[in-house]
């Protein structure tokens, strides 16, 4: 390759051309590595020393407890790069992970999410109980560092790796890095903190780090991804609920025509999308600002206008938040809230930007606000196809969050974008979520129970669609629940057809607005408790899907209660069977 205009001198070219003559594929690969890392790390440029790469004598295990895969990314980056630096790295799921091992352990890091409210991801629950119960070994040996991930939307942020990390502590271990908690914007982070990690674990193992740690925080394969997003045009926008619903749901049929994306059915959507203008400009107006103000965000500098429709999130207020506007405002009103938690998690439901500055008045830039608020995250969706059936579309169901507050009519950021904003042909920011956490068995035979409500449904289009595509028939019991049959049975001549072919073997549904008594998708379980029963016997799996809040809550009762009466079992056998179907995958719950 002719080296034109090379700023190299001809000494350092003769060097280059010895040094790559000859070169095979992976060691160029590995080269060009190098020299990405010295150039992301011009402070941290360490001489190379070909042919004497110290190696660590230091282990290290990794070991991460995830739900939709993101904590599993973080622990394979963090493998990739301080295996690179010569030391001897295990990565491993806490579900694999053979406890007894902890107090023979020397370094661990841990990186895990939050889910449900508060609560570890399945694959984490018996290490979490573990680690904070009385069985857990004193850890005096041991140096580690917890990464948590969570969502500062909710109550219990990052809650499961805190517990971890105290335990950890409280048991003797020595913490290598402060645990570190990360919200849904993680990969910065992350990126950031993997390369610290790795200096710093080398430097306390006194080895030499001969390759550079290149700071790209690129977190997987994917072509598009959520920094990433593609640009799905709209193909259909069907409302899927009756005239005279109270209830606004809306079928979307997106293309990925070109993007060479892929997905599997139990998979969601992230879409990105944008605030509802009239907020927007209700909230400039307030602070009489014209919008052409500039702030600095970490995406970019942009008009203030801007900032509040695309990159910042104003339907939605969390903690986090309301800290930062205490902080700058120092309100005595809102003193009082954040000191109540009651009247805090009150206050956060069902408010926005515009009412935290309308009932907390305080003269803010427009860069100071920037600062206070959360990047907008995307919202995601489940899937409610399989490729095998519809190729490169990808279907949603989505349930527009409306509601008046303060005399002001409302709508969420995303579902309202969704439902107002957007038109057949308009295009959208998309990218898959894996969620392996959700998926149909490997053996298409096992039998499968499908227990959703409302939109909690739209992942069982998607399996039964997948099981069609397959010529996979029977083996399939839906229970669907929503407020009324004429107006919410959403799917139905879909569910219909496919009770006539055969590849829904049995539906019972629950409309819980048609009688004087509420009837949900737990009654109809009970009422068929005995053959329940016989499917789980027979080797079945549930599959739970919904409202996280309440429905999920009731089923899980439910089923206790069917394995008790049904099973014969204590209570307590009851929730260890539960916890058994959990562990064995064969109990999958997708709620929120
Ligand atoms: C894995 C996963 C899968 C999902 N799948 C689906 C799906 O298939 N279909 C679907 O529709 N959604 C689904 N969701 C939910 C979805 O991601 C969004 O959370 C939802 O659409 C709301 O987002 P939004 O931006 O429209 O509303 P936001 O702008 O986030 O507003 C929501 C906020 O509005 C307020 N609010 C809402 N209702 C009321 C009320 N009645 N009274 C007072 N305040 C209220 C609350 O403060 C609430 O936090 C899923 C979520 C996850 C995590
Ligand atoms: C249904 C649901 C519930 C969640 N609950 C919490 C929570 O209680 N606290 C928290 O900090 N994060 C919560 N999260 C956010 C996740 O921890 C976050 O999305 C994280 O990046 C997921 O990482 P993982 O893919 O490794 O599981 C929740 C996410 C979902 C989808």
């Amino acid at each position: 390759m002719p080296l034109k205009l090379s700023p190299l001198n001809k000494q350092q070219l003769n060097a280059l051309g010895s040094l790559t003559a000859g070169l095979n594929r992976e060691q160029i690969v590995w080269l060009s590595g190098y020299f990405q890392g010295l150039l992301a790390s011009p402070g941290n440029i360490h001489p190379i020393s070909i042919g004497s790469r110290v190696k660590s004598d230091k282990q290290l295990k990794i070991l991460y407890g995830t739900h939709t895969g993101h904590s599993k990314l973080i622990a394979a980056n963090l493998a990739d790069k301080i295996g690179n630096s010569g030391v001897e790295v295990t990565t491993i799921a806490l579900d694999d992970y053979k406890m007894r091992q902890l107090s023979g352990e020397t370094n661990i890091v841990i990186i895990v999410s939050t889910h449900g409210e508060g609560e570890p991801p399945a694959m984490a629950e018996e290490f979490h109980e573990f680690i904070t119960g009385k069985r857990a070994p004193k850890l005096a040996g041991l140096s580690y560092s917890v990464l948590a991930l969570g969502d500062k939307s909710y109550k219990l942020f990052c809650k499961t790796g805190t517990d971890i990390d105290q335990a950890l502590s409280k048991l003797g271990a020595k913490a290598i890095l402060p645990v570190l908690k990360l919200d849904l914007d993680f990969e910065e982070g992350a990126s950031d903190w993997i390369n610290h990690f790795v200096s710093v674990f080398n430097e306390a193992s006194e080895t030499s780090i001969l390759l550079p740690i290149a700071s790209d925080n690129s977190f997987g394969t994917e072509a598009y991804s959520r920094r990433n997003p593609f640009l799905a045009t709209v193909l259909d926008k069907v409302k899927i609920t009756g005239r005279d619903s109270d209830k606004e749901v809306y079928h979307i049929e997106l293309s990925l025509d070109g993007s060479g994306i892929t997905y599997e059915p139990g998979d969601s959507v992230g879409i990105l999308a944008n605030n509802p203008p009239h907020l927007v400009e209700a909230v400039l107006n307030h602070l009489s600002f014209d919008g052409n103000e500039s702030v600095n965000l970490k995406e970019g500098i942009f008009s203030f206008r801007k900032a509040l429709s695309d990159h910042l999130e104003i339907t939605v207020i969390n903690r986090d938040v309301i800290h930062k506007y205490l902080d700058k405002t120092l309100n005595g009103k809102l003193k009082e809230i954040v000191e109540n938690e009651q009247q805090l998690d009150d206050y956060l439901y069902g408010h926005d930007l515009l009412d935290l500055l309308e009932d907390f008045s305080a003269i803010l830039t427009a860069q100071e606000l920037a600062d206070i608020l959360r990047s907008f995250p995307a919202r995601l969706y489940s899937i409610s196809s399989s490729q095998a059936a519809v190729g490169n579309e990808v279907h949603i169901t989505v349930a527009t969050v409306r509601y008046s507050h303060n005399g002001r009519e409302r709508a969420g950021a995303c579902s309202g974008y969704l439902a107002d904003r957007i038109e057949l042909d308009s295009q959208v920011s998309v990218f898959i979520e894996k969620n392996p956490a959700f998926k149909l068995p490997e053996d298409e035979k096992t039998p499968v129970i499908l227990i959703g409500a409302g939109t909690g449904v739209a992942p069982y289009r998607a399996f039964l669609q997948q099981r069609e595509a397959n010529n996979q028939k029977g083996n399939t019991w839906l229970f669907f629940g929503d407020r009324r049959f004429y107006s919410d049975f959403l799917y139905q001549l879909e569910w219909q057809k496919l009770l006539k072919d055969g590849y829904l073997e049995r539906i019972d549904v629950a409309f819980s607005r048609d009688q004087e008594e509420k009837l949900y998708v737990q009654h109809r379980l009970i009422e068929n408790q005995k053959e329940v029963f016989k499917w789980l016997t027979n080797g079945a799996n549930i599959y739970l899907c919904g409202d996280m809040k309440q429905m999920a809550r009731d089923v899980q009762k439910t089923l206790l209660q069917i394995f008790e009466t049904e099973g014969g079992m204590s209570t307590e056998k009851a929730l260890d069977y539960l916890k058994t179907l959990k562990k064995e995958k064969r109990f999958q719950s997708d709620v929120y």
